[in-house]
């Protein structure tokens, strides 16, 4: 007969009690960013088919929308502005009363002490659905910077107190701060989309934005799956231009390189975007009856944050929230 095992591991999981007093990562409500669509047009409002569950508002229904989130203890809302008209060079993104200003204006009305982010990109805003300026059928890069600065001055007037570039510009965490402290927008922070990759996963979010690129696709600006030492120098070049926090995204399919950034620098806060495709995932199976959506989607977060997320950008935010706080 074998000796009896010296350490048996079970008895921390021997009682519901006992796993809570040894458990190692724990969600909140705090750590949950909620990604909101906002369009301008009532006929645009609505469900979003490929994320069920998702809807898109006009600023007129954001005010409760927007009440309820900050009720159920999330922090920070991150905004995306979905307008009808487009152009080649996005000029819809820097007018002063745009759809995202005016969500901006009725989020703070809502809720004094919310967060407020907004994405600054031109992907929505463009008629060829690039996030940027092209010229000779290639995003020009310095151009797109100059754009991205006039879009970040525009949400920080408004009144936002973040700006989420995620066009993956060289050179635009150093542009848009510039520009904001030109326009003496010091308060404002960046949360740098650092490292983003070009992802099937976002296929879902291109169509509650409207934003699919019309010709070609985003992998000579977004990175390659297959690398993650660029993912740090990428990171590393952000903090150096004035970046605040960075963000890894999407999350679940790049736990390794949330990790890694992480390490590498541990002091910086770090959000991890679980982007559309994640969510229509597990959201499909679940309505299907093939998975458990609560447990799954808490089993992923958790996943997330235990990998050095400190912050989560998440379509079930509010819901979680909701969960947590029966619980
Ligand atoms: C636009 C942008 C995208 C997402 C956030 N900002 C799409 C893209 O780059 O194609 C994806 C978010 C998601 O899938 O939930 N630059």
């Amino acid at each position: 007969m074998s000796n009896p095992p010296a350490r048996r591991m079970r008895r921390f999981r021997a009682t519901e009690s006992m796993r809570n007093l040894v458990r190692e990562t724990r969600l909140s409500a705090s750590d949950f960013i909620q990604p909101l669509f906002v369009v301008d047009r009532s006929d645009d409002a609505g469900p979003i088919e490929s994320m069920p569950g998702v809807a898109r508002h006009t600023v007129s229904q954001l005010g409760d929308v927007v009440g309820a989130i900050a009720e159920s203890g999330v922090p920070a809302v991150l905004l995306f502005g979905v307008p009808s008209n487009k152009d080649a060079t996005g000029r819809s993104a820097i007018e002063p009363v745009g759809i995202v200003p005016q969500a901006i204006r009725a989020c703070r009305n809502a809720a004094k002490d919310l967060v407020i982010i907004s994405d600054v990109c031109m992907c929505s805003y463009t008629d060829h659905g690039h996030c940027g300026v092209i010229r000779e059928d290639r995003v020009d890069n310095d151009a797109t910077n100059q754009r991205l600065g006039e879009i970040a001055v525009c949400h920080a007037n408004a009144g936002a107190d973040w700006v989420a570039p995620s066009a993956m510009m060289d050179g635009m965490v150093a542009a848009i701060r510039s520009a904001l402290d030109d326009a003496k927008c010091e308060d404002a922070g960046i949360l740098s989309y650092a490292v983003k990759y070009a992802s099937s996963f976002y296929g879902p979010f291109r169509d509650a934005a409207d934003c699919a690129p019309q010709f070609s696709d985003r992998r000579t600006y977004q990175m390659d799956p297959a690398n993650v030492g660029e993912a740090l120098a990428e990171a590393k070049l952000d903090l150096d231009e004035g970046a605040d926090m960075l963000m890894v995204k999407p999350a679940m399919a790049y736990l390794d390189v949330i990790h890694r950034v992480k390490t590498a620098h541990p002091d910086v806060p770090l959000a991890a975007y679980q982007v559309s495709g994640e969510y229509s995932m597990i959201q499909a199976a679940a309505l299907r009856g093939w998975l458990d959506e609560k447990r799954a989607v808490l089993e992923s977060l958790t996943a997330i944050k235990r990998a050095g997320a400190d912050m989560i950008i998440t379509y079930w935010a509010s819901k979680v929230a909701g969960w947590l706080r029966e619980s």
